[in-house]
């Protein structure tokens, strides 16, 4: 009896409560309505309504499932119509929100205006959204990027403006996007081609331009609309399975690749209006599916024959205003009204549609041929010129290394002859120049710690014991090359492995000229710095000018942070806890670089890959701002751009500290990313998208770190790191952190974790738990 109560109290409380749920969706509705100024497709909708079961039709559609809505199409007149001046599409978001399980919205010519709110995003269900034909206007609004649901993203005819976002490929599952007909404009992101599921791209009449991504690895493109916009010059890289390509209209001036032949389930080939040049390939006329080919407009050449041969389903071929020569196939001659075939303008043996005369395509083709032979002149004279630059400076490593072997090779041939005779002085540290630099106390005590390193004492090396570490500066002990010069890995006589720059002299100096700049290198010793170990100079007989500095390094075996990074790409992974560590390693190498030596040294340039872990993990930097090389080396320099613009470097020097910062700031963005970031805008763009997570929620935030660390990362530490992240990169240098303050972030973020790993550990000895563990 007592159950048969309970069974029945059950039940009316659970109709009560879908009854309001019900009612709540109603409202909803009714104010959606409300708000669109009661559209004819919605005109039948009153109170009494049940809305989840009414039946659709093409202008509207609800689905429900269990009371609650899942899909909602309001289709309306017509493009044309605009609401009224009252309308706010901040209301209006508000109110849709309100449908939390929404996974399909379609919201077709209903006269919407205003830039479309962030908010949206708290539909996270959502996976399918189609706002086409609407007045929508501004940027794609960042808060998207956390949709991670998203499948199908159209916003075709609005007037969207701003770049195509680089963090795109945060919406993994995307594979629609389409945004024709707006007012996007930039260049397309490379993080384009992470969109690994992507069937449609189409982006046609917009103001995007330059070169389209590498989109080859997008195994699932099918259909590649970019017509209407200024892409180009290169025809675009794409995999095999392509059925639509729509280039029209855009300043592509390449040939067709030949691999475009074999796509095989080509449907839709139009690449007319560019200026495609080189020959046009009639395979493309047999291929299986091909139905539609226009390559009219361009500077197209090549004998066409009768015997070539079509697929029997091509409806339209369009070859006029080329530079085609010889007689049109037989299979294109057809009396079938229902195949269009235009070949005007051409050079064609044909009394048909106003062909030129034959001399007319060769001049022309001539002057566009002209093209390819003049560009080989050019890369030969490029040749020529890189060596007379490296002749110099030493450029590309290919040719660095051709001239090793060209030099090794003179070197045991004529000895006597071209080599500038060369000999050592052999200098002791410890005499001469030491005593007084220390005796000017220049240096802050801190540096005296340096034995607790574990590293020997800083020494001059002679020139044997540098050819003998470097096996006689073989090829194979040759491990690269940056701004400064050459750089080989060593083993030392006692077996330890050392990295040796090799540093020319192209002025001439005296070893005196050296001696302070060796002092300061010898006490530039930190636990996360890659600490030199000491130095040799190679002088010249004739007047015992340096030819050569060799600086011995300690070697870092444990590869570079970004290699254990997700985005590294191998495999390895530091765990959130980890990462906090290599960061604040990172901070410390920059505090002592900034304040342990008298004068600091600043405008470091510091990037991910110069931050080296050791066997423990323990973060070093490796390239900074070494007086001896950015004395020497300041012609240099200027090779090594990393893509980052200085704008920040103040030219009075009076926040130099803070582009240090400014770049520490973009290594922790990778590090909480996982992502490579190459240049300034990247960097930007992260961390506008950064800053925005920062407002959204956790699931929001989340999504966005690199998924190796994604769960495992307390959510007070996480926002601390992010936090401070975005303060380092703020434009203006005076108002970006101390290095101090990023520190004392940095380690409040790794006590936030440590203590709740502590917590977990000891509580319930099951680390894998987090959430459990998390909201005790
Ligand atoms: C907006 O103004 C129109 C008249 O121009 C009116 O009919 C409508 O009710 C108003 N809508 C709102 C939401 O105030
Ligand atoms: C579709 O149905 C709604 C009501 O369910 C009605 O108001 C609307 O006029 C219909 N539209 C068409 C094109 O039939
Ligand atoms: C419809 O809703 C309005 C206010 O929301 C209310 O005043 C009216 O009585 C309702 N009509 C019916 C038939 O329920
Ligand atoms: C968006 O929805 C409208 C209306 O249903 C439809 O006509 C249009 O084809 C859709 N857009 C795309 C790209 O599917
Ligand atoms: C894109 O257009 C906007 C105006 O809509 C303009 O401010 C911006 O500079 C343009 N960006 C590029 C990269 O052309
Ligand atoms: C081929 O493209 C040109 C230029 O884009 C266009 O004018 C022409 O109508 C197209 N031909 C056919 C048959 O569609
Ligand atoms: C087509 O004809 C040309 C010359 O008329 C000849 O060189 C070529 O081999 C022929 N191709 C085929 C596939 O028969
Ligand atoms: C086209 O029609 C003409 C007669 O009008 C005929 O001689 C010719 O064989 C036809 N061509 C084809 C490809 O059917």
């Amino acid at each position: 009896m007592a159950s048969v109560f309970l069974v029945l109290v059950t039940f009316l409380l659970s109709l009560n409560y879908s009854q309001q749920l019900q009612s709540s969706n109603s409202q909803t509705l009714l104010r959606i309505q409300q708000l669109l100024n009661f559209p004819s497709s919605l005109r039948s909708w009153k109170n009494s309504t049940d809305f989840c079961n009414t039946d659709s039709n093409s202008s509207l559609t609800v689905v429900c499932y269990e009371d609650t809505i899942t899909q909602l199409h309001i289709i309306g007149e017509g493009k044309s119509q605009t609401l009224s001046k009252n309308f706010s599409i901040d209301s209006f978001v508000t109110t849709l929100v309100k449908l939390p399980s929404l996974k399909v919205l379609t919201l077709v010519s209903l006269g919407i205006w205003g830039p479309l709110p962030g908010k949206i995003a708290r539909l996270s269900s959502l996976e399918i959204v189609n706002m086409s034909s609407n007045h929508l206007y501004g940027s794609i609004p960042i808060e998207l990027s956390s949709l991670s649901n998203l499948q199908t993203l159209i916003l075709d005819n609005n007037m969207f403006s701003g770049v195509l976002p680089i963090w795109i490929d945060l919406l993994s599952g995307l594979t629609v996007l389409s945004l024709k007909n707006n007012l996007f404009n930039g260049t397309l992101p490379n993080s384009v081609s992470n969109l690994d599921n992507l069937r449609v791209l189409s982006l046609s009449h917009n103001k995007f331009y330059g070169v389209v991504p590498d989109l080859s690895h997008l195994r699932n493109l099918q259909v590649l609309e970019l017509d209407d916009n200024a892409f180009g010059p290169q025809f675009p890289k794409l995999g095999h399975k392509l059925v639509t390509i729509v280039l029209r209209n855009n300043m592509f001036r390449s040939g067709i690749p030949a691999d475009v032949s074999s796509y095989y389930q080509l449907r839709r080939f139009d690449i007319s209006s560019n200026t495609f040049i080189g020959p046009f390939q009639t395979a493309l006329l047999s291929l299986p599916s091909i139905a539609y080919i226009n390559i009219s407009q361009n500077k197209l050449t090549g004998m066409l024959f009768e015997n070539v041969s079509c697929n029997s389903e091509l409806e339209v071929v369009d070859l006029s205003s080329n530079l085609l020569t010889g007689s049109l196939p037989k299979c294109l001659v057809s009396n079938s009204s229902d195949r269009t075939v235009s070949y005007a303008r051409n050079c064609l043996e044909t009394t048909n549609q106003n062909q030129q005369p034959p001399p007319f395509c060769h001049t022309e083709a001539l002057a566009v041929g002209v093209l390819p032979e003049r560009k080989k002149q050019k890369q030969v004279s490029k040749v020529v010129l890189t060596l007379g630059i490296v002749g110099g400076t030493l450029g590309g490593v290919a040719v660095f290394l051709l001239i090793l072997f060209i030099v090794r090779r003179g070197k045991s041939r004529s000895k006597t002859k071209k080599n500038p005779p060369t000999r050592l002085i052999s200098e002791n540290a410890a005499s001469g120049y030491t005593s007084k630099l220390l005796s000017d106390a220049r240096y802050i005590s801190q540096t005296k710690k340096f034995g607790a390193l574990g590293l020997p004492n800083y020494k001059s090396f002679s020139l044997e014991e540098i050819e003998a570490a470097t096996n006689n500066f073989d090829t194979a002990s040759f491990i690269g090359e940056d701004s400064y010069g050459e750089m080989y890995k060593g083993q030392l006589k006692n077996g330890s492995f050392v990295v040796i720059r090799c540093i020319k002299m192209k002025k001439r100096y005296s070893t005196q000229n050296f001696m302070q700049h060796m002092e300061l290198i010898s006490k530039l010793r930190h636990c996360h710095l890659v600490s030199a170990l000491g130095h040799c100079f190679e002088c010249s007989l004739e007047d015992s000018s340096v030819s050569r500095i060799f600086l011995v390094f300690e070697y870092i075996p444990n590869g570079t942070l970004r290699s254990w990074t997700s985005d590294g790409h191998t495999g390895k992974s530091l765990n959130w806890t980890q990462r906090i560590g290599a960061a604040i390693g990172v901070a410390k190498g920059i505090q002592f670089l900034h304040t342990g030596i008298v004068p600091g040294v600043y405008s470091n340039k510091l990037k991910i890959e110069d931050v080296l872990l050791d066997h423990n993990l323990v973060a070093k930097i490796r390239s900074y701002n070494l007086p001896l090389l950015s004395n020497i080396g300041k012609v240099r320099r200027g090779n090594s751009s990393n893509g980052f613009k200085h704008s920040s470097i103040n030219k009075s020097g009076k926040h130099e500290d803070k582009c240090d910062i400014y770049d520490f700031g973009v290594i922790l963005l990778e590090i909480i990313l996982g992502r490579t970031i190459k240049t300034t805008n990247d960097a930007e763009a992260f961390k506008e998208l950064l800053q925005a997570s920062l407002g959204a929620d956790e699931d929001a935030r989340r999504s966005i770190v690199d998924q190796a660390i994604r769960k495992a990362c307390l959510e007070q530490s996480l926002k601390t790191m992010m936090e401070i992240c975005v303060r380092c990169l703020i434009k203006e240098p005076a108002e970006r952190p101390s290095i101090e303050d990023v520190l004392w972030n940095l380690q409040f973020a790794a006590q936030v974790q440590d203590a709740w790993r502590g917590d977990s550990q000891s509580s319930e000895g099951s680390p894998g738990s987090p959430q459990r563990t998390a909201f005790r």
